[in-house]
């Protein structure tokens, strides 16, 4: 417990200094409008996806039009959803061949069952990832069978594993312009039980230069593009300029081996960087480009539901809402300027967007440091009705059970708030998170 107290300090104070320095400029004099983010209704078959972010365009059709990417929400959308082959660069290791393999459910962007492996070596609590790639993630498919990673081959003792399941990347975009002081202030609002752990990661964009974390389940990520570089190389084993090795991972060959750290040299015959940054701009600003995940039907029961919610303490850490900063703010360290769409707005997302130890932690380290092995980011509630496998590991059917898996000081509180309430109750909370 000491131990952690001392990681939050560290990090808040690290927090403290930085933040200082990215605070958004008032504007001055005029009274700010905040508006409901535009919402989609989650359904393919519906053309409501698009949030006004840059021109909409046409759908590609691949035999008559090239897609540009960073341009159109159209173009961005095929190129998110493109499959890459071999002779694009795909693997020689990866996990799926493109971005909408794994995010697509129900509409492009969002959740599936696809997961993934991460694991590594816990000698007396101290993680480390498999030597080498300074990466924990497991590559579940290769392009050639003598390739293929398993933790029970190599060179590296393998003693912590854990899956990860597939995360909405729908209505990120407004998670990207929420203010990093805003997420801490929140957190120093939490009472002690329920205090989440505020992180800084590096902005591949700016020359890594920290900022308020946000994205994935380890808060590993603060910008859509950074994390779009890490995927590109991470999933899919596409190199390239965001991909967060200072450009040195696509020219000095450590791509030539593997997350167990074997030689692949002679797989991969592609030359690096095998994209120059165009794809991975294209996959950031389509995800800046869709509207928020919308809510189902509301039943009175749903409804009350809500308020129970916030009545037995899961607002706190699934923080309703948040408001973006406003339009024209320059976001990740000067190298995103929020856009009037993503601006001013109100995303109802019910997650502080913090690291919790709620105890389900996979004993994983990537940004946050030492003390964070056992925590999770809260994952934003919003389209869960979309998501049949819950928690980090997708190992929990059911709501009911994912609730009873919550402990932790605040998760306890929490989940025995839950187990107190009567039946119908409880089936209120259930609905109400059917209809998120
Ligand atoms: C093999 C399946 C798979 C592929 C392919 C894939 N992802 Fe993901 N994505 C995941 C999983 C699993 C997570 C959660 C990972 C974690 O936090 O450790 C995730 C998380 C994310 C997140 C964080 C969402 C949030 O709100 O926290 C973003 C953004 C993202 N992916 C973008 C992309 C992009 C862009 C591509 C294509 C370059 C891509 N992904 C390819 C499975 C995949
Ligand atoms: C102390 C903070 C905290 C509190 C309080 C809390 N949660 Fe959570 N919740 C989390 C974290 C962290 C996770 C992710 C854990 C994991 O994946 O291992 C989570 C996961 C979930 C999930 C799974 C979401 C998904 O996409 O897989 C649901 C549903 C959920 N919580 C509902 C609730 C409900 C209902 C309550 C109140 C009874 C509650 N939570 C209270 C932090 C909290």
């Amino acid at each position: 417990m000491k131990s952690l107290k001392l990681v939050i300090a560290l990090l808040f104070t690290v927090g403290a200094l930085v933040c200082l320095a990215t605070l958004p400029n008032s504007v001055a004099g005029s009274s700010v409008q905040i508006t409901a983010a535009l919402t989609t209704d989650l359904d393919k078959r519906t053309d409501d996806l698009h949030n006004g972010f840059g021109a909409k365009g046409t759908p590609v059709d691949e035999c008559v039009a090239d897609p540009v990417p960073g341009q159109s929400f159209e173009d961005n959308k095929f190129i998110f959803n493109e499959i890459e082959t071999v002779e694009d660069g795909l693997g020689p290791t990866y996990n799926a061949p493109g971005c909408g393999d794994c995010h697509d459910n129900p509409d492009f962007g969002g959740f599936s069952q696809m997961r993934e492996l991460r694991a590594g070596t816990t000698t007396n609590g101290v993680f480390t990832a498999p030597p080498g790639q300074n990466s924990s993630l497991i590559q579940l498919r290769a392009i050639s069978a003598p390739i293929q990673e398993r933790i029970d081959v190599g060179p590296a003792t393998i003693n912590t594993a854990d899956f990860r399941t597939t995360l909405n990347t729908i209505g990120d975009g407004f998670i990207e312009a929420i203010d990093s002081n805003v997420l801490l202030a929140n957190r120093n609002a939490q009472s002690a039980a329920f205090q989440g752990t505020f992180i800084q990661v590096p902005v591949v964009e700016a020359n890594r230069a920290a900022r308020g974390a946000r994205f994935g389940w380890k808060n590993q990520h603060s910008s859509l593009l950074s994390f779009s570089g890490d995927a590109y190389l991470n999933e899919m084993g596409i190199t390239n300029i965001f991909d967060d090795t200072a450009g040195t991972l696509a020219t000095n060959g450590r791509r030539e081996n593997d997350s167990l750290n074997r030689s692949v040299a002679g797989f991969d015959g592609v030359a690096d960087p095998e994209d120059d940054g165009d794809d991975v701009e294209a996959f950031a600003q389509f995800m800046r480009q869709t509207r928020a995940p919308g809510r189902g039907p509301i039943s009175a029961s749903a409804a009350r539901g809500e308020a129970l919610f916030t009545q037995i303490q899961c607002s706190v850490c699934h923080t309703p809402s948040f408001n973006t900063v406003a339009p024209g703010t320059v976001i990740n360290n000067g190298a995103f300027t929020v856009p009037a769409a993503l601006g001013n707005k109100n995303i109802r997302l019910f997650s502080d967007l913090l690291l919790h130890d709620v105890g389900t932690g996979d004993g994983i380290v990537q940004n946050g440091g030492a003390g964070t092995r056992n925590m999770m980011r809260t994952p934003p509630l919003w389209g869960v009705r979309t998501r049949p496998e819950l928690m980090h590991d997708g190992l929990s059917l059911t709501f009911n059970s994912a609730i009873q898996r919550h402990a932790g000081t605040g998760g306890t509180i929490a989940r025995n708030a839950f187990n107190a309430l009567s039946a119908t109750s409880r089936t209120d909370v259930i609905n109400f998170l059917l209809s998120l």
